[in-house]
């Protein structure tokens, strides 16, 4: 498969060639990270009762949009959990995921309230951009750092995926009849929702991949150790050009030049944020472009 390849939507797992599977080439940190989003994957349809009840009154398109893309998140997380599976016969997503779930539950996602957690739907939608633009640079970036064949392949489509719903949002986002939100405003929703990537969905995903059931009582959850554990691995899968087009497309769903300089300082903090808060734990960022 040559690099840099374009995946269509509409994919399903069987389009997927398994059989080129090579377990010589799986590395373990990489296996804990894949594991971690398969569970984050998984969880989508929790997402879709939300934001279903967000946009409720935004149309039937709309609505079909957000189920199209729930199916396609849910099925990112099957594609990933059948990797997972293959490198690691112990792991099973079905069990792991219900741990996950258990364990997890935002109180959005458990409310009846029809207005959005960032305000408005337009809140909504920026906050969604900036989640699709950190998971379409992510598998970018996996899909560059990945020896195992199947892996970078899985990657790559889940990335052009990735970079479609951000799209979607995008456009949805200059749907709504809302009044367009304040500069002030639309960034506040965008670095809250970045800081959020501190909260327990990632880690505790983290945890649930790396801790199997039965030494959760020697190995409690230690959010801030975890936490940091996950960092130290994405240092391992990003490169500085995941941060810059990550960076990039946040600054545009904001509304700020993607080009500009406030855009390029943002990609400098970035990149030192995620290296301090990998603690450079025996890692060697490759800071190459
Ligand atoms: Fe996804
Ligand atoms: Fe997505």
């Amino acid at each position: 498969m040559p690099d840099g390849k374009v995946y269509k939507q509409g994919w399903s797992p069987d389009d997927v060639g398994w059989e080129k599977f090579d377990a010589s080439k799986v590395e373990p940190w990489m296996l804990a990270a894949i594991k971690a989003a398969a569970l984050v994957e998984f969880n989508a349809p929790d997402y879709v009762t939300y934001l279903k009840r967000i946009f409720k009154d935004a149309g039937e398109e709309t609505i079909a949009s957000i189920e199209e893309w729930g199916r396609e998140e849910s099925q990112h997380g099957q594609s990933l959990g059948r990797w997972a599976e293959m490198a690691d016969p112990g792991f099973k997503l079905d069990e792991t995921f219900a741990r996950f779930h258990r364990g997890y539950r935002p109180a959005h996602f458990a409310s009846a309230d029809e207005i959005s957690v960032r305000g408005s739907r337009r809140g909504e939608m920026i906050a969604r951009c900036v989640v699709e633009s950190g998971t379409s640079s992510y598998y970018s970036a996996i899909k560059d750092a990945a020896n195992e064949p199947v892996l970078k392949e899985i990657a790559g489509r889940i990335a052009a995926d990735e970079f479609r719903h951000y799209r979607l949002f995008f456009e949805t986002l200059q749907k709504q009849d809302e009044p367009d939100l304040p500069f002030w405003k639309r960034l506040l929703v965008a670095v809250g929702r970045i800081t959020e990537s501190d909260d327990d969905e990632l880690a505790y995903a983290y945890y649930c991949a790396t801790v199997p059931a039965d030494q959760e009582a020697s190995t409690p959850y230690n959010r801030a150790e975890i936490a940091k554990a996950a960092y130290n691995t994405s240092l391992r899968i990003y490169r500085r050009r995941h941060i810059r087009k990550l960076t990039q497309m946040v600054a545009r769903a904001v509304g700020v030049n993607p080009q500009g300089a406030l855009t390029r300082l943002a990609e400098a903090l970035l990149w030192r944020m995620l290296r301090v808060r990998a603690g450079f734990l025996g890692v060697t960022a490759d800071t190459t472009a």
